[in-house]
């Protein structure tokens, strides 16, 4: 059915315009001052966006669904994590494909592909981990990039044993990247250092949540992305710095940029408005807030969202990554080496980044677009189909309504998991309407689409 979204303030990461946006199929085919409603053809479906922001639809460029990890595997499925990234507006994901260090990278691919076709609402796209990196693996790698459309890959500077890459085989993936011009997304955390504090402070008696930033500093964050900017330099790899922290670490990106790097940094909302006092909380409850790299001191939201106001960092996305407290969480009570690392977010990017970003006074409506939305489609390859409002861009709209408030809780949340990461918080702002490829999805926090709608997205 065609689409008529009028009276709406339209906003774009270079525009602030009050036009009226049509669209017919999938697309957006006019942008104009004044649509007459009477001249469409009829069954048109007319959205009044009076008072309301229309945005592009919003993506998150860093997504765990399918996730085994730390003996336990993250409780959403495709269809929950994508209904609850809908109706926060966010309309397109790019997921991690998260293999173990035996896996096999062809067969990862299939895996995570299978199910996010048969269970996703909002479109897709995906980072591909390499965690081993030999002859057989180099061979499906080539293969993945060649003929199924493989555009970024993901490596782990962190998690000894489990996720991390060997220097020699980084060396030798960058060099890779950089002869199929692939961006390689990375986690920069020292592993080494972080297995020998974890030991430390565990022997210490040291085991509880609190003890979770302390066993990775900022130290080992900066270390992490001066290595990974080191091996960049080296190859000439494109790269891109996945929920980088602290003010010293954008430092460091900032530096090897300065020096000719193509790096590229993001950040994660909880981050920017969450902090290290949260995983104090009594009774295990700070389990709930361990994630990596941890949550740091408040004094650090400042430099991250100057950081973001200076264009310094490119985009705000979540690391959605849920376990539950009850039977997830928990398995870390006598150790938290043990709490598997993540807290969800997906529902909420949007409307923390206005509450806790454009409300404050942190940043403006151009630059909310642009690191949620518009920067992530420039950087994997899918403008101007997504992360923009023009003719020909999929119609994939969120009708705003700035002045909704009520604060975040659990039961709004459409996640699996059994708590929800910022309860309680002050809320601005909501999604009032979101529309995928120009139908509408979700209204008022409600999933209103199809089932499994949502469709892998091509990538340049
Ligand atoms: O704590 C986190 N970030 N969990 C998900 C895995 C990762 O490191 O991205
Ligand atoms: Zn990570
Ligand atoms: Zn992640």
């Amino acid at each position: 059915m065609p689409l008529l979204i009028k009276n709406g303030r339209v906003i774009t990461s270079t525009d602030d315009r009050a036009v009226d946006i049509y669209a017919e199929g999938e697309t957006i085919t006019r942008i104009e001052e004044n649509i007459d409603p009477a001249t469409l053809p009829e069954g048109t479906e007319v959205i009044d966006a009076r008072n309301r922001y229309v945005f592009p639809g919003f993506i998150d460029p860093h997504v765990h669904i399918h996730l085994p990890f730390m003996g336990t595997n993250a409780i959403d499925d495709h269809a929950s994590a994508t209904k609850a990234a809908l109706v926060g507006g966010t309309t397109s994901i790019i997921e991690m494909i998260c293999p173990g260090p035996d896996d096999e990278p062809a067969a990862a691919y299939t895996e995570w592909k299978d199910l996010a076709e048969a269970g996703a609402c909002c479109d897709w796209s995906f980072h591909l981990s390499v965690v081993r990196f030999d002859d057989l693996a180099e061979q499906q790698v080539r293969d993945l990039v060649a003929n199924h459309g493989v555009r970024s890959f993901k490596i782990f500077l962190a998690y000894k044993g489990a996720l991390d890459i060997s220097d020699e085989n980084l060396f030798q993936l960058m060099q890779l990247a950089r002869e199929l011009d692939i961006i390689i997304t990375a986690h920069c955390e020292n592993a080494e250092a972080i297995d020998a504090m974890q030991q430390k402070l565990i022997a210490e008696g040291k085991t509880g949540p609190e003890w979770h930033e302390p066993s990775r500093p900022r130290s080992v964050e900066v270390d992490g992305v001066n290595h990974l900017c080191t091996f960049a330099e080296l190859t000439g790899a494109r790269i891109y710095i996945v929920h980088t922290s602290c003010g010293a670490a954008v430092r460091r990106a900032m530096d090897a940029r300065a020096a000719g790097v193509d790096v590229t940094v993001e950040a994660v909302i909880p981050h920017l408005v969450l902090d290290s006092s949260w995983p104090e909380r009594p009774d295990f409850e700070g389990a709930k807030y361990v994630m990596s790299p941890p949550l740091r001191d408040p004094e650090e939201h400042d430099p991250l969202w100057e950081a973001l106001a200076a264009g310094e960092m490119s985009t705000i996305g979540t690391d959605h990554a849920p376990f539950s407290f009850e039977g997830q969480k928990d398995m870390g009570r006598e150790a938290f080496t043990k709490i598997p690392n993540g807290i969800p977010s997906i529902q909420e990017r949007v409307d923390l980044v206005h509450t806790y970003g454009v409300c404050a006074g942190r940043i403006d409506l151009q630059t909310m677009v642009d690191v949620c939305s518009t920067q992530a489609a420039r950087t994997f390859g899918m403008y101007p189909r997504k992360g923009e409002i023009a003719v020909g861009s999929d119609a994939d709209l969120v009708v705003y309504d700035p002045a909704y408030e009520s604060p975040f809780c659990e039961g709004d949340s459409l996640s699996q998991v059994d708590y929800c990461g910022y309860e309680g918080m002050e809320r601005r702002g909501r999604p009032e309407v979101v529309t995928l490829r120009g139908q509408v999805v979700a209204r008022d926090g409600k999933y209103v689409g199809p089932e499994c709608g949502g469709r892998q997205v091509p990538r340049d």
